[in-house]
Formats: structure tokens, sequence, C-alpha cells
């Protein structure tokens, strides 16, 4: 196959992604995201009000973890992964490590993760499995209280911008999963995408979403059976 190029493929990922494993997305019919809004519990503000709360929003999202599994289409990306040969990146806005659990390794938490906290006293990031109080001791530093959920809340940096950038230039294929399509910079990605020349966008999600119309593509349907099928057609001309 010397000399021939292979498409690159630029994977974005949402909640849809993972609602299968019971994960709940963020969108739901009632606005709230497990009882709470948003506003309450992810941006630096609430932190800043009530750390109690959101420590503890955190800490249920965190230790939920525990109770749920890897699904087919986490399963079916990570087949991608290893199969494709081109470039690829999976961009997930989730922070769940589901994709991590089904092997995945060229992943972009772009909003942080739920099992890694940050001290903004001495910046360090550690893993963390166990809950975290507003007194615990960062144990780099030994600050008390310094601690708080390694996660993007609205209104703060996400995370591997420059990277997404540069892989964004030179993407073939653009595949979007699971995400409603309003938060941004996410959102734009598929914009950004197409203005690049990448001239396959397929959006895989249960129902139209306000970005829909900037694909090629649509998949609709649950990730855990679109995706595989998806995956299997996108890996079919090099099973050969
Ligand atoms: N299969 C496919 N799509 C699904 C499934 C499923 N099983 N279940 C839900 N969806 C779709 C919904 O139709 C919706 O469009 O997944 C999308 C989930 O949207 P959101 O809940 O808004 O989640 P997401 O787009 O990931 O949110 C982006 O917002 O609150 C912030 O930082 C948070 O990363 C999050 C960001």
């Amino acid at each position: 196959m010397a000399g021939l190029t292979h498409p690159n493929l630029i994977i974005l990922s949402g909640a849809g992604l993972s609602a299968e494993s019971g994960v709940a997305t963020f969108r739901e019919a009632d606005g709230l995201w497990e009882g709470h809004r948003i506003e309450d519990v992810a941006t630096p503000e609430a932190f800043r009000r009530d750390p109690a709360l959101v420590q503890q929003f955190y800490n249920l999202r965190r230790a939920q973890l525990k109770n749920v599994q890897a699904n087919a289409a986490h399963h079916a990306l990570v087949e991608l992964e290893k199969n494709w040969p081109g470039s690829f990146w999976h961009i997930t806005q989730n922070v769940d490590d589901l994709n991590e659990r089904a092997g995945a390794k060229k992943l972009l938490h772009m909003h942080g993760e739920l099992r890694k906290v940050r001290c903004t006293w001495c910046k360090s990031v550690l893993a963390w499995s166990d809950d975290l109080q507003t007194d615990t001791d960062c144990p780099e530093c030994d600050h008390r209280g310094t601690l708080r959920p390694d996660i993007v809340w609205f209104g703060e940096m996400p995370y591997y911008i420059d990277e997404i950038m540069r892989a964004l230039e030179t993407v073939d294929i653009f595949l979007c999963i699971g995400t409603s399509g309003v938060v941004y910079p996410a959102a734009g990605f598929v914009r950004l995408a197409a203005e690049k020349g990448c001239a396959r966008l397929i959006e895989v999600n249960l129902q139209p979403t306000g970005i829909s119309g900037q694909f090629t593509e649509q998949r609709q349907g649950l990730a855990g059976i679109e995706v595989p099928k998806l995956v299997a057609e996108l890996l079919q001309p090099y099973n050969a």
C-alpha cells in the first residue's frame, strides 16, 4: 500500500454515546442534569458559591461510574481505532471513562475527566476514584480544600484545543456521535471540518439536532446499534 494516503478520521462524541450504558445525558426533557440546573453545578461561580453541593454532585457522578460499563458503541469505536489506516482521533465531551475501559488510546477528553481531580493551588492533576470533600488535603502540596473535579465547566477553556484544531486541518471523515450540538466550541467543529475541505461529515443521533443540516450523512438511531454498523462499513474497504 506504499504511496497511498489513507483518510484521516475524527470522531466527536457526546453524552448520547454513553446513554445506553446508563450515564444520564445533559439535556433531558425536564432541562435538568440529574435533578440540577447546569449553572448550579457546572460553573466556576457555582463552585465558589456552594463548593459542597458541587463536590457532592461530582462525587455521585464519579461513584456511578462503578456501576456502568462500556456499550457496543464504545467497543466498536475501539475496533475502528485499532484498524483505521489513516490518522485517528476521538475527541470526547464525555467525562466518563467508558472509552478507555473499552480500550481507547487516541482519545482527547476536551471537557475533562470525572476520575481526575486538580489542585487549584499547585496545579497538580491526580487520578481520583473516591469522594472529594471541601476539606480534602492535596496529596502533592498538602493544601487543604484546594482540590476540585478536573472538569471543564461553562466559562472555562476546553482542553486540547490546539491539538484538535491541528487535526481538523486535515480531516477527511468527521463523525459526530450523540451530541446535541449546542455547546461550543465542540458544536462548531463540523463547520470547521467542512471549511477545511472534509467531504464526509456523518452524524449519528437519536434525533435531528440544531447542527444536523451541516452534515452530509445522517444515521438516526441508537448509538449502540448505528455505530457498530457504521464502523463495519468504514472498515470494509480495508478488510479485503
Ligand atoms: N444514541 C444516540 N444518540 C443519543 C442517544 C443514544 N442512545 N441518547 C441520547 N442521544 C442524543 C440526544 O438526542 C442528544 O442530541 O445525544 C445527545 C445528548 O445531548 P446532550 O445531553 O446535550 O449532551 P452533549 O451534547 O454531550 O453535551 C455537551 O454540554 O453540559 C455540557 O459539558 C457538558 O459535555 C457536555 C456538553
